[in-house]
């Protein structure tokens, strides 16, 4: 059976709080009316989930995410947020995007823990992988893909996969405009989708969700989910945009799913 599309938005640090909950206010109301088989998850700042769950009470259609957690359970960490204080909000969690990769210095290994300590918590981690310009101009896409992305399956079960997102985020088309060719980001997913299957077996490779991000527009999302395997997408500057937002959920969920 084919994985459900799924569409989440990353909120980053773009909205003030009174913001996030004008934003997330305005697609639970465009959403309400709508027959959706699609998953939805936004991703505010630490500070706004509390008030954005409240605001989300009841609604099944837009669910919650966070946009980062530690890999420690508890402790003396000081600024950082454990998995037990996202479970009252959030169900979901994006885990080493690249803006954490690349700016806080976020590794493997560390990766590798979070998403442990999110699905023992019962979180779904969202995991971003993807190359540079420049490593991809060096043809290197396939080398970085194949370590991060065994990095992540290296401790996988069957049972964890179905609660399992790998988003293939180019890093060079991340806020840039720029998007790969969709059937060229497809052949890398599906690279990712062979190591999880050498790693994992068919069947459960088969479960693990894997959506396109960078530059995902209203525009242009429906050709990703168009390509074989891809699951849905990952939205960062065009899901803080109400309508925007909602009419990339409207693309996917137009899309029947023949693979
Ligand atoms: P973008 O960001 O949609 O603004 O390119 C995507 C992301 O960083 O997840």
């Amino acid at each position: 059976m084919a994985n459900k599309f799924l569409v989440v938005g990353n909120w980053k640090m773009d909205l003030s709080h009174k913001a996030a909950l004008e934003v997330a206010g305005a697609i639970k109301k465009m959403l309400a009316g709508i027959y959706l088989d699609v998953d939805v998850v936004i991703a505010p700042s630490f500070t706004s989930l509390p008030a954005v769950a409240t605001k989300l009470a009841k609604n099944e259609k837009v669910q919650l995410g966070a946009q980062n957690v530690h890999w420690e359970e508890g402790g003396a960490w000081t600024g950082e947020v454990s998995v037990s204080q996202l479970t009252p909000f959030a169900r979901w969690c994006i885990v080493g995007h690249s803006e954490r990769r690349q700016l806080v210095g976020e590794t493997d290994e560390q990766v590798r823990a979070k998403v442990y300590v999110l699905q023992k918590h019962g979180l779904t981690p969202i995991v971003c992988v993807g190359e540079t310009a420049d490593e991809r101009n060096r043809g290197e896409t396939v080398s970085k893909i194949t370590r991060q992305a065994t990095a992540i399956f290296t401790q996988q079960t069957g049972v964890s996969v179905s609660r399992l997102v790998i988003a293939y985020e180019p890093i060079w088309a991340i806020g840039t405009g720029e998007t790969p060719d969709p059937a060229e980001a497809a052949q890398t997913m599906l690279l990712i989708r062979k190591i999880a299957a050498e790693k994992l077996g068919a069947e459960a490779a088969e479960k693990i969700r894997i959506l396109y991000g960078g530059s995902v527009n209203a525009g242009n999302a429906a050709d990703f989910v168009s390509e074989p395997g891809v699951d849905g997408v990952l939205v960062g500057g065009a899901s803080v945009k109400s309508a925007e937002f909602v009419n990339i959920v409207k693309a996917v969920e137009k899309i029947e799913r023949t693979f």
